[in-house]
């Protein structure tokens, strides 16, 4: 299945971009190397039950060393432009203070292999890897950290603003903040209300004093943010299950790009973000930013709950298509992601998250042939060319991943990677899909 699919070019403007997304802390490893400071991952990794399987990122891809390759593999691939994410705890190990050289010269290192093989950068600050210094501090729930935040993004402009020209502050602040401490599910590990709401209000306060730091700092530099943005569906017709639905899309899909475009909280939430508000926050939030970054993967879905989140998070049901990992395949909901976040936020589109998950071992020939995914990619990247004829402004599309990594509480068992990576040896087998997407590039430039 899939792996007969034609990549046969679609109908995008020759400027549309094509990329690849990564994690730092997901591919790097050398966790404890070159003066790297720990991170929340590397607390709630080391706590029992916190990843599948007791994984742990301290070696991970072993990007750090491999980086080389991997960039070879991104060339090969032909793709334009790459996002990575900075590992905050190497380059700041206390989250503030003193910067550790070492690890300002891998990212150096790195963002200049990039564009001597002709590819862009796109520098993420934050994908959820916090400096546990700060973390003991009170992490998000401590308001300070706004301007830690801005000092941690002024030390990156000043350092690769030279060379980068794509900035985004946060990745995904819904689900560090939601899942981190709304549900207890990633690091730190909390599960409570109120804390949710007030580490949200203070990530919100992080984006906006970033923007202005990064504006000043890198002029001319294009500055977004990305948000995982799915369709929040009641898990059956009860009324109640409804109403779960619009609370989880409340918390998923608005409570972050709400005030950072509108200075506004959604208004299921507005009463519970409240007491965390002080005058002047909401315009400090809501600077201007050039572009939206979209990661999309699958509808997702709510059942009612007692608890104070008012719902509760429920599996795909099992008579839709799934992925390898359970997730609902629809590319018709992404069709219409792009054009709703289009006409909401007005905003240039980057989709800089999508792919395909699954437990994928080799097969007897050695390689994977992962059929599924390229079925998915197909699908999911037409409706991208589907988005831009309904007339959303979609100009890139960044597949997630490269490389089989460390899928957050997951664990390496999950793996999304258009190439397999042997956590045994770390060495690199690219699938079907990475053939295919490379085919579909390559259609792209013709
Ligand atoms: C997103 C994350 C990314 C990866 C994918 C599968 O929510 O941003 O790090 O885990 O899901």
């Amino acid at each position: 299945m899939g792996s007969d699919i034609e990549a046969s070019p679609l109908a995008l403007p020759a400027s549309f971009e094509w990329g690849v997304s990564t994690a730092a802390y997901q591919i790097e490893g050398a966790a404890a190397e070159d003066g790297r400071g720990p991170s929340i991952w590397d607390l709630f990794g080391k706590q029992k039950g916190r990843i599948a399987n007791g994984d742990t990122g301290d070696v991970a891809c072993d990007h750090y060393h491999r980086y080389r390759e991997d960039v070879a593999l991104m060339k090969r691939l032909g793709v334009q432009v790459y996002r990575f994410s900075i590992a905050w705890p190497r380059v700041l190990p206390h989250g503030r203070g003193p910067a550790n050289s070492l690890g300002l010269d891998f990212y150096d290192r790195l963002v200049d292999e990039l564009l001597g093989n002709g590819i862009e950068p796109w520098l993420c600050l934050y994908h959820w890897d916090l400096p546990q210094a700060l973390d003991d501090l009170g992490g998000w729930q401590n308001r300070d950290i706004a301007g830690w935040f801005a000092d941690y993004a002024a030390l990156i402009a000043r350092r690769y603003g030279d060379r980068v020209r794509h900035f985004a502050t946060f990745n995904e602040p819904n689900v560090c903040t939601l899942f981190g401490y709304g549900m207890g599910w990633n690091a730190p590990g909390i599960a409570d209300r109120r804390s949710f709401l007030r580490a949200a209000h203070h990530v919100n306060l992080a984006h906006g004093d970033a923007v202005r730091t990064l504006r000043a700092l890198a002029p001319g530099a294009l500055l977004g943010a990305i948000h995982n943005r799915q369709v929040c569906l009641p898990i059956s017709t009860a009324p109640q299950d409804a109403v779960a639905a619009n609370l989880l899309d409340a918390c998923w899909n608005r409570l972050y790009p709400d005030p950072q475009i509108f200075a506004d909280y959604p208004t299921e939430l507005v009463d519970g973000v409240q007491e965390f508000i002080q005058a002047g926050d909401m315009a400090r939030i809501a600077q201007p930013i050039d572009w939206f970054g979209l990661n999309h993967y699958s509808p997702i879905y709510a059942r009612a709950d007692p608890g104070p989140l008012g719902f509760a998070w429920a599996d795909a049901p099992h008579d839709v298509p799934l992925t390898g990992v359970g997730w609902r395949i629809d590319p018709d909901a992404f069709r219409d992601e792009m054009i709703a976040t289009h006409r909401r936020y007005r905003l240039p589109i980057y989709v800089t998250e999508n792919g395909y998950g699954a437990h994928e071992t080799l097969d007897d020939s050695g390689g994977v042939n992962d059929g599924g995914r390229i079925a998915y990619l197909a699908a999911y990247t037409r409706a991208v060319e589907q988005a831009v004829a309904a007339g959303a402004d979609v100009r890139g599309y960044f597949l997630w991943s490269l490389l089989d990594n460390l899928e957050w509480g997951a664990g390496y068992a999950s793996r999304f990677g258009i190439v397999y990576v042997d956590y045994a040896t770390l060495k690199r087998v690219p699938k079907a899909s990475f053939d295919w997407f490379a085919r579909l590039i390559r259609a792209q430039k013709r």
